[in-house]
């Protein structure tokens, strides 16, 4: 039976993970979904499920010692699932302190909490023996890896080479995340996604943000020359994998999550103004982004293999449904884009792609 903790549960990918375990897994008794509700963490996402038994929501700082401490003690956890994060490059360049705070120490803070209620001897500093079924998921980042040129793709052996304040902050975590697995012998595994889209992403990121535009006939920002290229992945491919790993991933491994789908920017632009009948000179291309990382592309050859994980949804599929539900959901994209969103798109791209 599973009884699982479900930081930033608010967020994008949370709340869908959140979904995905409740609609998909009968052996989950529990989950409580411990949120800040930051500027990104919105409740509206889990609306349809809150009054759902299995469901609990606890508003807290990932940071919190104290907190996170009483929260392991009153549910006793077997599983946990760390997603909250500062999760934004463009915020990071501007505030990079808040993503080491955040993504760095309230990963270790976690990473205590699981060690001291899951450790058999939590005393004994040489014990390694854990609960039995305990598991620790680090939900990590493709971005760890650095940049690619035109060729190769990330391995899970590929050195780390973080470019931005976001991913140095990233690495950082899985660099802790491995250090608890070496000195202690915690069970854990670290996944590293490619980008993600889908249903409830804030519209700071490419997909959501150009959808969000072109919908209002404003002009959409791309970077430079917008020839960089990620590997995207619908947000339930992404849920699910993390569920093969829970399930079936060793102890201590890493593993790599894409979808074999690398797409140019400026292609996903056009294509959303395609399916949007909106013409193409709302393309505005803006001063690039510092330190930008030109490609991402994951090789999935060890979860596919491993753990017998595979991408469900086509792009075209993906991203059509995507667009489809931005259009049927305007009170959810009208409530996250008024007020402070608007002071940062103004601060991020000028009044004059206002
Ligand atoms: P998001 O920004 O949509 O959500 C982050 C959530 O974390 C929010 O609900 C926020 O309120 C919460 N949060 C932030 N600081 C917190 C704190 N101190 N304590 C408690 N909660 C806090 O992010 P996302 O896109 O859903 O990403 C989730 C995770 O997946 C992140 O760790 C990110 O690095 C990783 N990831 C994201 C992608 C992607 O394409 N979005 C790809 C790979 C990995
Ligand atoms: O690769 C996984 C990562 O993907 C995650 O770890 C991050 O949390 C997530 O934010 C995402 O990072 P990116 O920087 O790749 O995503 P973003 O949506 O911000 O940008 C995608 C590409 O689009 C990137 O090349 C920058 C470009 N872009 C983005 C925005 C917001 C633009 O050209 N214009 C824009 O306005």
């Amino acid at each position: 039976m599973k009884n699982v903790l479900v930081t930033g549960g608010a967020g994008f990918i949370g709340s869908n993970f959140i979904h995905y375990v409740l609609e998909n897994r009968d052996d989950v008794r529990q989950v409580v979904n411990y949120d800040l509700l930051t500027y990104a963490g919105n409740l509206e996402n889990l609306t349809d499920i809150e009054k759902d038994p299995r469901y609990t929501f606890v508003r807290g700082d990932i940071r919190d010692r104290e907190a996170v401490r009483a929260l392991f003690d009153e549910y006793g956890f077997d599983t946990v699932v760390h997603f909250a994060a500062e999760s934004h490059v463009d915020r990071s360049i501007v505030e990079p302190e808040l993503f080491l705070t955040t993504n760095v120490v309230g990963t270790q803070v976690l990473l205590d909490a699981a060690k001291d209620h899951w450790k058999l001897a939590p005393e004994d500093k040489y014990s390694r023996e854990y609960r039995p079924g305990v598991r620790y998921i680090q939900v990590s980042t493709d971005e760890v890896y650095g940049a690619l040129g035109k060729t190769g793709l990330f391995t899970e052996t590929t050195p780390l080479s973080p470019n931005s304040p976001y991913s140095a902050s990233k690495a950082g975590a899985d660099m802790v995340v491995r250090a608890y697995r070496e000195t202690y012998g915690l069970p854990v595994n670290i996944t590293r996604c490619s980008n993600n889209y889908g249903p409830c992403q804030f519209p700071e990121k490419l997909i959501p943000l150009m959808i969000h535009n072109a919908m209002d006939g404003k002009p959409l920002p791309v970077y430079g020359d917008g020839m960089q290229i990620r590997d995207w992945l619908h947000v339930k491919d992404h849920c699910a994998a993390i569920c093969a790993v829970l399930d079936k991933g060793r102890p201590g491994e890493v593993y790599n999550i894409g979808g074999n789908n690398e797409r140019a920017n400026l292609d996903i632009v056009r294509l959303i103004l395609r399916a949007l009948d909106k013409p193409e000179s709302l393309i505005a291309h803006v001063q690039d982004r510092p330190g930008h990382d030109r490609r991402y592309a994951i090789n999935n050859g060890k979860i596919t293999s491993e753990l017998g994980w595979k991408p469900a949804y086509t792009f075209e599929q993906g991203i059509e449904e995507t667009i489809r539900w931005y259009l049927d959901h305007p009170a959810w994209v009208e409530h996250v884009t008024s007020g402070a969103y608007r002071d940062y798109y103004d601060a991020m791209y000028g009044a004059e792609n206002a």
